[in-house]
Formats: C-alpha cells, structure tokens, sequence
C-alpha cells in the first residue's frame, strides 16, 4: 500500500446536507469549496464524496443517471474540476463515489434495454416471471425490504433490483458491461481525482439466478455475496485501470467476514465491513437491542487482528450517529463520549473515516413523523412493516432509531437559522439542536470536540506508532476499551471508557499524555488507575 493511502485521513461529505450556497436548501458544490480552510484545518486529507453524479434522487444520487455529468443541484463540471483544485492546493485528495452495481432505471442505458432487441438488453438483469410472468423469476429480496424483482409493463420482463425498484441491477455477465466502467473510471481519474470508495462492491457479480435459502433479510445472497466473479472483475479493474494511476480504492463490502475482506483487500486497498456495527442489532438493523460496549470492543479487536489493513468508521450517511448511538447524546456526556469514540477511532490501525458532523458531536435527527423523512429505504420498510401490521407506533420507534435520515440532517454551521446551513427551505429539517450544537459553539467551547479531534489527527500525523504499529488489546473492565500501538520501540497506549460508570483499572497504566477527554493538557507523566465517565486517554510509552 502506497504511503499517503496508509497516510489518509478521509473525512465524508454527504454534499446535500454541507452547505447550500445558492439557497435552494440543497448543499452544492461551491459549499464544499468555501469549507476547504475549515477541512485543512481539521487536519484531514482526503475528502469522499457521496455522488455527485446526474441522478433522479430516488436514493440521493446512489442512482446514477450519467456517470460523466454533475448533478446540476450540486453545480457544474467546472465546479468539481474548481473543488479538486482548491482541495489540491491544501494537500487535500477528492475520492468519489463508484456505484456500479446499479444505475438509475432513468439511465439511458436502462431505458434502450427495456426493448429486447436492443443491445443495451443485457445490460440488466432481465428475465421473464414465472406462471406466465405472473410470479418473479426467483424469491431473492432486496436490501431495502420486499422482493428484488419489478415487473416492466412496457416488455413484460422483470429486472432485477437489490435495492430500490428505480435502481436496476447492472448485468457483469455481460463483458462489454465492465468496459463502460473503466472508461467511467479513467474519465474521473483523468480529471484528477485520487480514487473512489466503491459502493455494495461485493454484490455486483451474480452466480446464478437460483432460488435463494429463505432468510430474515437478503434471500439469495449465497448467489452473489462476494463472487468469484466479482474478484474478476476487480482484478480487471485494478489490471487494466487502476495500476495506471496513483489512486485510492475503498469497497464497501456487505456480509464479510476477515477471511472474505483479506481476499477482497488483494483487488482493492482496504474495505469497509459491518461487524462493528452489527453489534447492537439483533437480525437485521431496524431491530435494535442496547449497546453493549464489550462487543463492539471484542469485534474491533477481531477485526484488528484479522484484516492486514482497516477502515475503521463509526458512522456515515447510512448508520445512525455515533455519539447517539454508542456513546450518551445529552449535554451531561456528549463531549467526553464523542471524544472516547474519536480516540478509538483515530488510534485504531487502519484508515479513520471520519462523516461530516463527526467532529463537533452531531447527534441523531429530530423527526415528529414520517412527513419529515425522506429517505427511500424509510419509506420502503414503513410500507413493508404496514403489511406486516406492525402497529404504527413500533414502525416509527423503528424508523426514528434506524433511518438513514438521522445522519442525513443538514451540517449545523452556527445558531442562526438553519444552522447557517441554507438562507432556503431546507431538503431535510435541521436538527432542532442546532442553536447550541454547531461548529461556531463548539470551536469556542472550553470542552471542544473539533479540537480534541484535531489533537488526535496531528498525532496520528506525528507518531508512526498509530500509523505502523501493530495492535494488542490489553485487559480492562467493562465498558472500557484499550489498546496498544507499537512500532520501533516506541509505544502508545489508549484507554477509553464507553460507560456512564467510574472503572478502577486491572493494573495502573503510566506514561505521558499524547490527549486526553478530562486530562489537560497534554505532556505530563501520569499513572492512570480508574477511568471517569466516557474518558479516555493516550499515553506514549517508552
Ligand atoms: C450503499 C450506500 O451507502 C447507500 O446509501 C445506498 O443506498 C446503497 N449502497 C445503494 O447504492
């Protein structure tokens, strides 16, 4: 792996919810521009957008309509060429999003292939219903609730969609299929941009189109779930385009295991997996149980220990937020757990993700009723959990712990309207918190989480041994994770606490504070022998 991929520090943005610089209640471009100053001063080095691609927004731009053109809600051309330029100038990278597992079924492609003389039909997975069309062609479920198939009335087939019914499956048993890819690849990679975090990348090759084991959630996923076809492909992708550039790969990678992400990470530099984040869930992620600190503790470290090279995230514009969810999101406790989960996630060996509004403690989104969602996979599973008779109360404990909007809520900027967001209407309410959690307040709180951030983003910049070093968890009570980092003799110990609770420690760690939550500053010799509420601490060890 390439030095400065080892290096990165990504920070995600969800350009929608940035900042709107043209009023319409949408964050665009030219938002992300204006921020760059506030990025580089955070310390991060690469930025991954979420699409910015054409799209009908069915799922915000995760349904691509043309992949060489900007979604004209975000801006032009000019300015993403403008962003990447401005971002270069502070030693900032741009990785974009791949989606190709799907299009938008308004994409052109998707529109020639409904007629099956045309040579877009292979293009999409297209097969006649059973029962005379009547039934889908297999049982297969789709990520987002319901089946995977939707009928076509104009050709009378079906296609398949793993996830929405307007995102349609791309067919890779169709060589010139990965061919339109790598163009897709080269273009934005010729224009400048360092490399893309590749969505779903472990689906995209189907086996066969059997009937799949009846499942909870996912029927059919032994047919696809990372596929010898798919190594194909990402060998291909890695041989014939991405070895010609100096480039970042990240696939996000549904149902992996180490041994599966290991043989995955020989195609692409690090993956994205979801065990952690399994942790506080029983089946599937809309049934949620309380967070258990240990587990999640026991899966980082069996990640840890089992992948050569992590990305290691606590959230992003699909999961809940962090500090909401495994940390405590009232004002008592939101500073000192956002800033233990910040040190886990900084001092863990791998690459930190880290997703707008991480860094000054964002929490999840205050929604009154489905009218203020709008996410498609919300919509998708109220309507599924309806026909199941959920009772409305339960479906909406379910959506308001769950959805995806809760991480999706505009960037709150400062206390005015909006969060300093949009002068317009914004597309998804701001969080009602705004007035007092924003990055103006939280700069110049005495207990501020953007500076513990970039405390710990500076160390990671000046001690190999978060870079390089190996990891070895080391025994703590309940609730409290830690670790060490070694590398040429020199050493970094964290001891961070997820709990509410005081903790006496096994043993007393010593050494000299790199950062702390309660202790500062940084610099003294102590000898650490409980930890507080949420705290936690770095310490070098020589
Ligand atoms: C994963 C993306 O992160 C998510 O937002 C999207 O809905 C699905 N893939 C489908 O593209």
């Amino acid at each position: 792996m390439k030095d400065w991929v080892k290096e990165a520090i990504v920070y995600q943005i969800y350009p929608r919810s940035f900042l709107d610089t043209n009023g319409d209640g949408i964050g665009d471009l030219p938002g992300i521009i204006q921020k760059l100053d506030y990025l580089r001063d955070l310390g991060v080095n690469a930025l991954w957008l979420s699409p910015v691609y054409a799209s009908p927004n069915d799922d915000n731009g995760y349904d691509i309509s043309d992949y060489y053109s900007v979604n004209p809600e975000f801006g032009t051309l000019s300015d993403l060429q403008k962003l990447i330029g401005e971002a270069k100038a502070r030693g900032i990278r741009i990785l974009m999003d791949l989606v190709i597992n799907h299009t938008s079924v308004e994409h052109p492609w998707f529109q020639a292939s409904r007629d099956p003389q045309s040579p877009y039909h292979e293009y999409y997975i297209w097969r006649e219903g059973l029962d005379g069309g009547k039934r889908p062609p297999n049982n297969w479920t789709s990520f987002f609730g319901g089946g995977a198939w939707e009928r076509d009335e104009q050709n009378g087939l079906y296609y398949l969609h793993l996830f929405s019914p307007k995102m349609a499956d791309l067919n890779y048993n169709h060589a010139p299929v990965a061919e339109e890819i790598k163009r897709i690849m080269r273009y934005w990679l010729d224009m400048g941009i360092a490399g893309f975090r590749c969505d779903v990348i472990n689906v995209i090759s189907k086996r066969t189109l059997q009937d799949g084991r009846k499942r909870f959630a996912l029927t059919g996923r032994e047919h696809y779930l990372s596929a010898e076809g798919c190594h194909t492909l990402l060998k291909s992708f890695r041989e014939d385009v991405l070895s010609e550039y100096d480039c970042f790969t990240v696939g996000e990678t549904v149902m992996v295991t180490p041994k599966t992400a290991n043989e995955l990470c020989k195609e692409l530099d690090m993956v994205f997996s979801f065990a952690h984040m399994e942790t506080d869930q029983i089946n599937n992620k809309w049934f949620k149980t309380r967070f258990k600190p240990h587990k999640f503790f026991n899966v980082l470290e069996t990640w840890q220990s089992g992948v050569a090279w992590n990305a290691n995230y606590f959230e992003n514009h699909d999961q809940p937020r962090s500090v909401s969810r495994f940390g405590y999101d009232l004002p008592l406790y939101r500073y000192y757990s956002a800033t233990s989960l910040a040190t886990v996630l900084l001092a863990l060996r791998g690459t930190p993700y880290i997703y707008a509004g991480q860094e000054i403690g964002m929490t999840n989104g205050y929604f009154t009723g489905m009218g203020d969602i709008r996410d498609t996979e919300s919509f998708n599973i109220n309507a599924l959990a309806k026909k199941l008779r959920f009772p409305e109360k339960f479906r909406w404990k379910l959506i308001m712990r769950t959805s995806r909007d809760n991480a999706r809520t505009p960037m709150q900027w400062n206390g005015g309207a909006n969060g300093g967001f949009t002068e317009g209407e914004p597309w998804l309410g701001v969080n009602r918190n705004a007035s007092y959690i924003n990055a103006e307040a939280d700069e110049n709180a005495e207990n501020s989480i953007i500076q513990y951030y970039r405390r710990l983003i500076l160390l990671r910049k000046t001690l190999p041994s978060l870079i390089d070093g190996n990891f070895t968890r080391l025994p703590a009570p309940a609730g409290v994770f830690a670790f060490r980092r070694e590398f040429e003799g020199e050493a970094v110990v964290a001891v961070c606490s997820l709990v509410k609770n005081e903790r006496a420690l096994f043993k007393p760690v010593s050494g000299e504070v790199l950062a702390g939550n309660y202790i500062k500053p940084a610099g003294n010799e102590i000898c650490l022998r409980s930890v507080r509420p949420y705290e936690a601490i770095l310490l070098r060890q020589k």
